[in-house]
């Protein structure tokens, strides 16, 4: 291949050590088999990564960061355990940085962003017998200027941040889980939703109104019904995306054969579901597990892998920086 069927990229990665995973074809159905070449997998750091991928290289993000303080995904340099949340916001902001110059012009960028609630400062969240999962799970501290049991707004002030840095927002999708686990709590209503934001990079930009119908027939609205993935089904990872929410950004913002991100890959569904839908991709996730688990996903799917080598990309010091254990 050569650079012009590549999409500007060189056939073969020279900025990057040769990547966990790639993919060159895979048979979709009974079509012809479709060009995945150059999607890849790659261990390390989402920042450091991110800074040595070429600019205006990606058409579209899908992508769910770690929440902030809410689980201890045991690796040093992870994102999520900031003491406060305004370091958080302000780490996830430079990792966004990173992701608009990598964008094409047109690209897109759909950010998945759990909120939490103050804990009075409390450290470690008291295991819950309805879902044992939370027993590994942090609880917030109180962040200056807020009160013990506020909603923190870990959202909107990502969202605000990155209109700061350039980004033009676009959508507020209200992604309601008709499955939501129940929640002990007896003064406020159970929460059983999730933001999914969608940016852009430019004024116009990639966005096919007719490629996904919301009920009826009629144009897609904000509020998003998709249950959650159990557990047992995603392999063991906290967080997986449900397929569906990602299908349906990817059939929205990209066509086959553009090359899709997601930073913070965690199971692969993002890999996954681009793959399945004729995409190229390019996953980063800093916990070796969890990177093994998505390689371990795209095999059982069918995928080819074109050569295994280890890869991981060292953080720098300036990632080094940010990370708080
Ligand atoms: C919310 S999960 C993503 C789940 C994913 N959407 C899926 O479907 O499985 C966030 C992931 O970010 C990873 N992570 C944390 N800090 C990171 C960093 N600095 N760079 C890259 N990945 C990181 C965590 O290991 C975790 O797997």
């Amino acid at each position: 291949m050569d650079e012009a069927t590549t999409g500007g990229w060189p056939a073969r990665p020279t900025w990057l050590r040769p990547p966990e995973f790639e993919v060159q074809a895979h048979r979709l159905g009974a079509g012809a088999p479709v060009d995945l070449g150059r999607s890849a997998l790659i261990g390390g750091d989402a920042l450091a990564v991110l800074s040595a991928l070429p600019a205006n290289s990606i058409q579209t993000v899908v992508t769910s960061p770690p929440y902030w303080s809410l689980r201890d995904y045991g690796i040093g340099g992870q994102i999520g355990l900031e003491e406060s949340v305004y370091s958080f916001v302000d780490h996830l902001a430079d990792v966004f940085d990173q992701v608009f110059r990598v964008l094409i012009r047109d690209g897109t960028l759909w950010l998945n962003i759990g909120d939490s609630y103050t804990s009075g400062n409390r450290g470690w969240r008291a295991p819950d017998r309805k879902n044992p999962a939370r027993a590994m799970s942090l609880r917030p501290p109180t962040p200056e200027g807020l009160k013990d049991k506020d909603l923190i707004g870990v959202p909107w002030r990502l969202a605000f941040a990155l209109q700061d840095r350039g980004w033009y927002l676009r959508s507020e999708v209200i992604w309601r889980k008709p499955n939501a686990q129940p929640e002990s709590v007896k003064d406020r209503p159970t929460r059983d939703h999730e933001q999914l934001f969608l940016f852009s990079k430019a004024e116009k930009y990639k966005y096919d109104v007719h490629a996904v119908k919301g009920p009826n027939g009629r144009r897609l609205r904000t509020v998003w019904d998709i249950s959650t993935r159990p557990r047992r089904e995603a392999s063991g990872h906290f967080a997986t995306f449900p397929d569906d929410l990602v299908d349906r950004c990817l059939r929205i913002t990209s066509e086959p054969g553009d090359l899709v991100l997601d930073p913070f890959l965690g199971s692969g569904t993002t890999a996954l579901v681009a793959g399945r839908l004729g995409r190229r991709f390019l996953g980063i996730e800093l916990h070796p597990d969890y990177l093994e688990m998505s390689r371990h996903r795209l095999r059982e799917a069918g995928f080819k892998e074109a050569e295994a080598s280890s890869a991981h990309v060292p953080a720098t010091p300036e990632t080094r920086r940010h990370a708080t254990i």
